[in-house]
């Protein structure tokens, strides 16, 4: 059911969807995929991998919190407040995760770290999805599909180049081949024709041959920068 008003949306106006469905859609995915594996690999890809994925997902917040929310917050007052508390528990969640990640590993405990990160995969859930069925469709409905890709385009402002090459080939190691389209179908459109080479050296970069070869056959005006 939950899809259905996102599908609905969709069909609406397609071009809304995909300024928006970068933030709430791909990297929520991604999110999603990268706790997953991490909750299913042990305390050794813990230590590895955790603070990774813990400065990705507090930059997604940052872009919420900074960026998105408050432009939708001056159209339709109220409309993110729902996202306040759960973008400061899973803040307080992660921060915890990240200082056991950081800590000597005989004090990783297999009992507290499988609650960690219980805690933390619940509330991020429920959060996700709130904004999923909530935010997006407020963003959609409140903003020009132009307005939308004026924000979208603001996201380079918040980034460093050492954030952008850690974070693109995470995401696109950790989408399906579809999204992987989808997002960098995207990215051609709204991001400034001068940065699309750094983005697409920096995806190159994380994926495997064959999956970039795939990708750059369907996306071709993001693999003109690279060869
Ligand atoms: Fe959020
Ligand atoms: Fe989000």
């Amino acid at each position: 059911m939950r899809r259905d008003g996102v599908e609905r949306n969709h069909m609406h106006d397609p071009d809304k969807f995909a300024a928006v469905s970068d933030n709430f859609i791909y990297v929520h995915r991604a999110l999603r995929c990268d706790l997953a594996r991490i909750m299913a690999g042990g305390a050794g890809l813990f230590v590895q991998d955790f603070p990774r994925f813990a400065r990705i997902l507090a930059k997604h917040t940052e872009l919420e919190d900074e960026l998105f929310f408050p432009a939708l917050e001056e159209r339709a007052p109220g409309a993110t407040v729902l996202t306040n508390g759960p973008h400061a528990e899973i803040e307080a969640l992660a921060g915890e995760l990240g200082e056991l990640a950081a800590g000597p590993g005989a004090e990783l405990n297999a009992t507290v770290l499988h609650e960690g990160l219980t805690r933390l995969g619940t509330a991020l859930e429920v959060h996700l999805a709130e904004e999923e069925e909530a935010v997006m469709p407020a963003m959609m409905e409140h903003f020009s599909a132009r307005e939308l890709w004026a924000l979208d385009g603001r996201i380079m402002e918040f980034c460093s180049p050492e954030f952008m090459a850690e974070m693109l080939p995470w995401w696109f190691i950790h989408m399906n081949a579809a999204d992987r389209v989808a997002v960098a179908g995207n990215m051609v459109v709204g991001v400034a024709p001068e940065a699309l080479p750094m983005l697409a050296r920096c995806i190159v970069a994380g994926l495997p041959a064959q999956d970039w070869a795939q990708l750059s056959g369907r996306v071709p005006a993001l693999a003109g920068g690279v060869e």
